[in-house]
């Protein structure tokens, strides 16, 4: 099959590539069901703009520039955060129902944001309101064809290394190729590779491993965010044994709801920011009283009765484990929730290898430094993939179906893969997770090592330990601490490096 541009993967990036590519033909590749796969349709929180009374786009880039720890890329946040407003309006006209008050879209709070800016859905059911409108768009919009159930295996190649089609599985279990001279990444992020994660199973990296597969330069691997209040299933549901945890919206401590220890003292009294501080600096605290006897979210005065229709996801999530947030504390755990690093792009979304394009959380484009802002991450799919679209809409594109190889490179274990093993999830979890050292770092590389020298029969597929000792060396790599990547043996380094105004007036 043949079209102008092949995207792979259907959360906001990918369909906003597509409709604004339209009327170029695409091929919009969804492994599951389109608005059911991915992680956009979890989504909670929202969207971030800056729309409110006395907020601006100076705020928002401040906010975003200050969470990432003042390593960010400066261009790409000034155009996100710029370009947010009407993002949401264009969004507000495809049909999305934001939740409104006196008729004015409003604007929840979420931690290290210094204004109510985040737009959200059915209090925190945005990413289902904005994948129900998006793909209903995208299912009416002629020029774009969409195939369920495909997951792609392998990027392919002509003789200068241009990627020009991608062979995949249908849904029937059949290898099928498809061909365009463009091809974009959408494919989320990595959250699988670690014990607790608040992101589906399809997260398992697959995106990352195809692009280092062809060559494509990865950027920023070591910073993986950790989402503080991921809700800790009682021990008979033994939070191992879920593939996902559920989230606990950042939007809850907005509203009031307060962390505490097993005790009932409060986590982040005497912390600069308390329950609303950055994501990273919570999720350590969360982590540091959950190794003390546990950590907790207490939102019974905050919220209290209010909980089931102010947060219904969330609400029914806790019901479901038998926990009543209107007159218990829930207990959380930190969870791996969002990759900053991915496959490096230009501010356009071009990744290093010629006709591959990347958009969303795949992506490295600098704009969350090493520590995302919250409500961003929906924000930057949704900007970054509508820039990529409507230049696609304009390029000149070479056709490819002279070019396409007719044999093609195989690889040894190619996509799907098996989930990863637990084994390695720990690993993961204790050697890259919240708080790091060179020594379990070296451990981690080692038991990667053995396994790429010597891959059990049946046993963990090698593009995956491949990427996972590229993240394990780039957490090696970066001594000193900043944001998301910690390091138990050098805690101060690399941030006591920075002077954030210096960084910013430069
Ligand atoms: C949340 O609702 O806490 C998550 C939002 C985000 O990850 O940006």
């Amino acid at each position: 099959m043949h079209a102008d541009v092949i995207v792979i993967g259907s959360g906001i990036a990918g369909l906003s590539v597509a409709l604004a590519a339209a009327p170029r033909r695409v091929l919009l590749l969804s492994a599951g069901r389109l608005a059911v796969d991915g992680a956009s349709h979890w989504a909670q929180g929202g969207i971030a703009a800056a729309l409110g009374t006395g907020d601006s786009v100076e705020f928002h880039v401040r906010d975003t520039f200050d969470a990432g720890v003042w390593v960010g890329n400066r261009a790409v946040i000034r155009e996100v955060c710029a370009a947010a407003p009407e993002a949401i309006e264009w969004l507000v006209n495809l049909g999305c129902r934001f939740d409104r008050q006196h008729g004015q879209l409003h604007l929840a709070r979420e931690a290290a944001h210094s204004h109510a800016r985040i737009v959200h859905a059915e209090g925190d059911g945005t990413g289902l309101e904005v994948m129900r409108a998006m793909s209903r768009a995208v299912r009416q919009t002629p020029g774009i064809e969409v195939h369920e159930g495909v997951t792609a295996q392998a990027l392919l190649q002509d003789e200068q290394g241009h990627v020009v089609a991608v062979r995949c599985l249908d849904a029937m279990g059949r290898s099928c190729v498809f061909r365009a001279p463009v091809c974009v990444l959408a494919t989320g992020g990595i959250g699988q590779l670690f014990t607790y994660t608040t992101n589906p199973a399809s997260a398992q990296g697959q995106g990352l491993s195809m692009a280092l597969h062809v060559g494509a330069e990865l950027a920023d691997l070591e910073f993986v965010q950790f989402h503080p209040t991921a809700l800790h299933p009682p021990a008979e549901l033994a939070a191992t044994k879920l593939a996902s945890l559920p989230l606990l919206s950042e939007a809850l401590r907005g509203a009031g709801a307060v962390l505490v220890d097993a005790t009932g003292a409060p986590i982040m009294a005497g912390i600069a920011g308390g329950d609303l501080a950055a994501r990273d600096v919570v999720a350590r605290a969360v982590y540091a009283a959950q190794m003390h006897g546990g950590a907790l979210l207490d939102a019974r005065e905050a919220i209290g009765r209010d909980f089931p229709h102010r947060f219904p996801t969330a609400f029914a999530s806790c019901m479901s484990q038998g926990i009543d947030p209107r007159v218990q504390a829930i207990p959380v755990v930190p969870a791996a929730h969002y990759h900053m690093g991915g496959v490096r792009t230009d501010a356009a979304g071009w990744t290093t290898v010629s006709g591959l394009a990347a958009v969303g959380e795949v992506a490295c484009t600098g704009l969350h430094g090493a520590n995302r802002l919250a409500s961003n991450s929906l924000l930057e799919g949704l900007v970054m993939g509508r820039a990529l679209g409507d230049q696609l809409r304009g390029m000149t594109l070479p056709s490819t179906s002279s070019i396409v190889p007719d044999s093609v490179d195989t690889f040894v274990g190619e996509w799907p893969q098996p989930p990863c093993s637990m084994e390695l999830r720990s690993m993961m979890w204790r050697c890259m997770g919240l708080r790091r050292n060179a020594e379990d770092l070296r451990i981690g590389l080692r038991r990667l090592h053995d396994l790429m020298v010597e891959p059990p029969a049946g046993g963990p597929a090698l593009p995956r330990i491949r990427l996972m000792s590229r993240m394990l060396r780039a957490a090696l790599a970066r001594s000193g601490s900043i944001g998301a990547h910690w390091r138990d043996d050098e805690p101060d380094a690399a941030v006591a490096a920075l002077n954030p105004d210096a960084v910013r007036a430069a």
